[in-house]
């Protein structure tokens, strides 16, 4: 194949926020299909916050990426040519190819057939994929929460937050969301149907949040770490459970202090850090019911797309900034 292969790679690692000499676009051949492999031409793109974890060299769930290494990322495409029992020319494949056009698989490494027929594909990407399954498995294998109690969760515009929320609705839970503006606030009730959500930059978080949550809170969602975290602290009913699914306030290596510790004690909390990846048979009834509502219109999502693969130094640095509504992707025309 005479294609040109594009492919964004680590150019260098951070030192605080990312900047656009982080990376480098590169031009290569596409490769040969040898026997046993098929190539997958991809569509989208998924930016996901881990990304700037592993721009570091350092201890983390996961090993850093290589200096000059294409950017890993999940990416959503059609099979362009097959050499594999298993894969069709035309078939919609998941995969983690990274930020680039084409990717050469074996038909390992996780990837998957998806049908596109009632989703578009890109939402693979999202509600009806690895976000989507990582607010599941918060929700239902930690917080695990009973009708009537209340579920507040931060970052609640985004691809994670806004599955929380009406998942936990759909238990019959109080769902309060924090989010950074009033417009992001408005979607995450008008659109997503929390029962109320609280502006971060407001400057009232804690007034706010006890209005939000009048009966006090029983299961947490934390995406962000910070001053959010410490108000939903100081409102923990009694048994309340906490799943840490991401500190994304210190992302960029800022400290993310905790002062109101003392309400794991006084209110015996369970808090439990997870990684989605490692839920392995989660994914199969969470795939099946996301999906599933996504089809039946009970599930609502939304969707920040940058267009090109040039586009996306920018759209993640955004991304880390709060620039995104909902699932940050990129469309790889
Ligand atoms: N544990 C796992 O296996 C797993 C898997 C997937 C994702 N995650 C984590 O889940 C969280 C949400 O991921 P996502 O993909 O759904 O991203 P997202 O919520 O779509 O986007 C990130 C959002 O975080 C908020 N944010 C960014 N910087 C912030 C800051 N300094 N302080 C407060 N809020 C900030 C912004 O929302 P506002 O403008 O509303 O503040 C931004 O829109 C992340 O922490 C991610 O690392 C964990």
């Amino acid at each position: 194949m005479a294609e040109t292969n594009r492919r964004i790679v680590l150019a260098a690692r951070p030192d605080g926020p990312v900047r656009p000499e982080h990376f480098r676009l590169e031009e290569a051949p596409v490769p040969p299909v040898p026997d046993g492999h098929l190539l997958v031409r991809n569509r989208f793109l998924s930016l996901d916050p881990y990304m700037r974890g592993a721009m570091n060299d350092r201890k983390s769930y996961r090993q850093p990426q290589a200096i000059g290494e294409t950017m890993l990322g999940g990416t959503v495409g059609e099979v362009v040519e097959s050499r594999h029992p298993r894969f069709a020319k035309g078939d919609v494949v998941v995969g983690g190819f990274g930020w680039q056009l084409y990717g050469l698989s074996d038909g390992g490494g996780g990837l998957r057939k998806v049908d596109a027929s009632k989703v578009p594909m890109q939402a693979f990407l999202g509600v009806a994929g690895m976000p989507g399954v990582t607010a599941w498995v918060g929700l239902n294998r930690i917080i695990a929460p009973k009708a009537g109690e209340t579920v507040v969760v931060s970052a609640a515009s985004g691809a994670v937050g806004s599955v929380v929320g009406q998942l936990a609705k759909a238990a019959g839970c109080r769902a309060v969301g924090i989010a950074g503006g009033p417009d992001k606030c408005r979607l995450v009730v008008e659109e997503f149907g929390f029962d109320a959500c609280v502006d971060h930059k407001a400057g009232r978080l804690e007034q706010d949040l006890a209005a939000a949550t009048p009966d006090g809170i029983d299961g947490c969602f934390e995406n962000v770490g910070g001053p959010g975290l410490d108000a939903v602290l100081a409102r923990m009913n009694a048994f309340g459970r906490i799943a840490v699914c991401g500190l994304i306030a210190g992302y960029n290596d800022e400290p993310i202090p905790v002062h109101q510790f003392r309400s794991v004690l006084t209110n015996r909390l369970r808090i439990q850090g997870f990684i989605v990846s490692e839920v392995p048979d989660a994914w199969p009834p969470a795939l099946a019911e996301l999906a599933g509502r996504v089809a039946d219109g009970t599930l609502k999502y939304r969707e920040t797309i940058a267009r090109g693969l040039e586009a996306a130094p920018e759209a993640f640095i955004g991304l880390l900034r709060g620039a995104n509504v909902g699932k940050q992707l990129v469309a790889l025309d």
